[in-house]
Order: structure tokens, then C-alpha cells, then sequence
């Protein structure tokens, strides 16, 4: 397992994220037909009475796709970030919160917990990883999208990278069991499980 840690307060965090998103004039691009292969892998089917929740849901892009299968909420420290996904998400019907994972208070659970590429740079992932246990229904499952070890970019200034054993290791100390990995390139791999 590999850790950089250059930034320490959320307030400092969400602060970096906004100033990075306004410099990109925009957010990270994940095309529609990778969303929905995720949203596939994941058998999130066409079901409004489902709910999924996407952590640091940037601007929306991954969200744009589920909203059309089911429920959605996305949780975001970002401020720039929730106002691009506000643009593109707008009548859609998803909730989107400016928080960050660790700290908001649990008020109801999901069907689906997934997170595209943030769970690596969270504060504080052991509280993290007890939210989303408590967020998640006990018929629910989880996708996390997460880069390994092989990873070589180093735009962000918090980042965790550790290769499969280190991560179903850590999921499973926080109740989470990993059912099946995908990999995705040679430096990503997708986590789908559920509560254990
Ligand atoms: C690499 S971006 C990925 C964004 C989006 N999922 C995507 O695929 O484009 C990581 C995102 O996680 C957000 N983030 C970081 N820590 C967070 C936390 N503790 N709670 C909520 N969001 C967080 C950041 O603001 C940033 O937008």
C-alpha cells in the first residue's frame, strides 16, 4: 500500500477540488458507455424503487446514467464539482449533497453504494468505510471503482493506492465483502460486494 497525504482538513480538501475543477473549466469525463458497463457489472436494473448512492460524485456524469435505472443521490465536498453535476442533473430528480462521506448523518439506506475513482482519496477512510457499511441495505451492494499500485499519476494531492488483497482485507475489517473484482486496464480494479 502506497499513501500520499499533502492536504489534512476537509475544509483544505474541498478547497484544492474546487480550485482544480474551475482550472479544468469542467470536471472528469467518464463516457456514458463506461457508465453503463459499471452500472451493468453492478445488475443495477431499471427499477425507480431502488436507490444508489455515488461518492464524490464530481460532475454527475456517472449519476446521468444511473438516474435513468433508479433513484440517485451523490454525495460531493466540492462545491464546483455539485454545480456542474447540478447543470447536467437538473429535472432529473437526484439529489445531490455537499458534504463529505465521513461526515454526513446516515438518514436512510441504498440499494446500491458505488464510487468511481474517490474512495482513494478520502480523510479518513476507516470512518468512511463504517458510513457506507451503515448506509448500505443488508440485501445491498457495493462498486468501487479504485486504482492498484501500478497508478503513476500524482494530480491529486491525497491518494491512496494498494492492490487487491490490501483492499478486501480492509473492506472485510469494516464489514464489507468483496464478491467479485474486475480490472479494468492494468491499473484499476472494480470492487463489487455486499454487506457480510
Ligand atoms: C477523482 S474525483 C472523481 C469524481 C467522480 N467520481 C468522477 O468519476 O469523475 C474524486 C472526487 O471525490 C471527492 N471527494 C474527496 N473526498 C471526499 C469525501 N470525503 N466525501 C465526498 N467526496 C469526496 C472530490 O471532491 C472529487 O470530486
Amino acid at each position: 500500500m502506497k499513501e500520499r497525504r499533502a492536504i489534512e482538513s476537509y475544509d483544505g480538501l474541498a478547497k484544492w477540488y474546487n480550485t482544480h475543477y474551475q482550472e479544468m473549466n469542467g470536471t472528469w469525463v467518464t463516457p456514458p458507455e463506461d457508465c453503463n458497463r459499471h452500472l451493468d457489472d453492478l445488475d443495477v436494473p431499471f427499477d425507480k424503487t431502488l436507490r444508489l448512492l455515488d461518492i464524490g460524485c464530481g460532475g454527475g456524469h456517472f449519476l446521468e446514467q444511473a438516474t435513468k435505472r433508479v433513484k440517485c443521490v451523490g454525495v460531493e465536498i466540492s462545491r464546483v464539482a455539485l454545480l456542474y453535476a447540478h447543470e447536467r442533473l437538473y429535472g432529473r430528480g437526484v439529489i445531490l449533497i455537499e458534504a463529505s462521506l465521513e461526515g454526513i448523518e446516515p438518514w436512510l439506506q441504498f440499494d446500491y453504494i458505488v464510487s468511481m475513482g474517490s474512495l482513494e482519496h478520502v480523510l479518513e477512510l476507516d470512518k468512511a468505510l463504517d458510513k457506507i457499511r451503515i448506509l448500505l441495505k443488508p440485501t445491498g451492494a457495493f462498486y468501487f471503482y479504485l486504482p492498484n499500485t501500478s497508478w503513476v499519476h500524482k494530480d491529486q494531492p491525497n491518494e491512496l493506492l494498494a492492490d487487491e488483497p490490501w483492499w478486501r482485507a480492509k473492506l472485510k475489517e469494516h464489514g464489507l465483502q468483496v464478491d467479485t473484482t474486475k480490472a479494468w486496464g492494468v491499473d484499476n480494479i472494480a470492487y463489487k460486494g455486499s454487506a457480510c
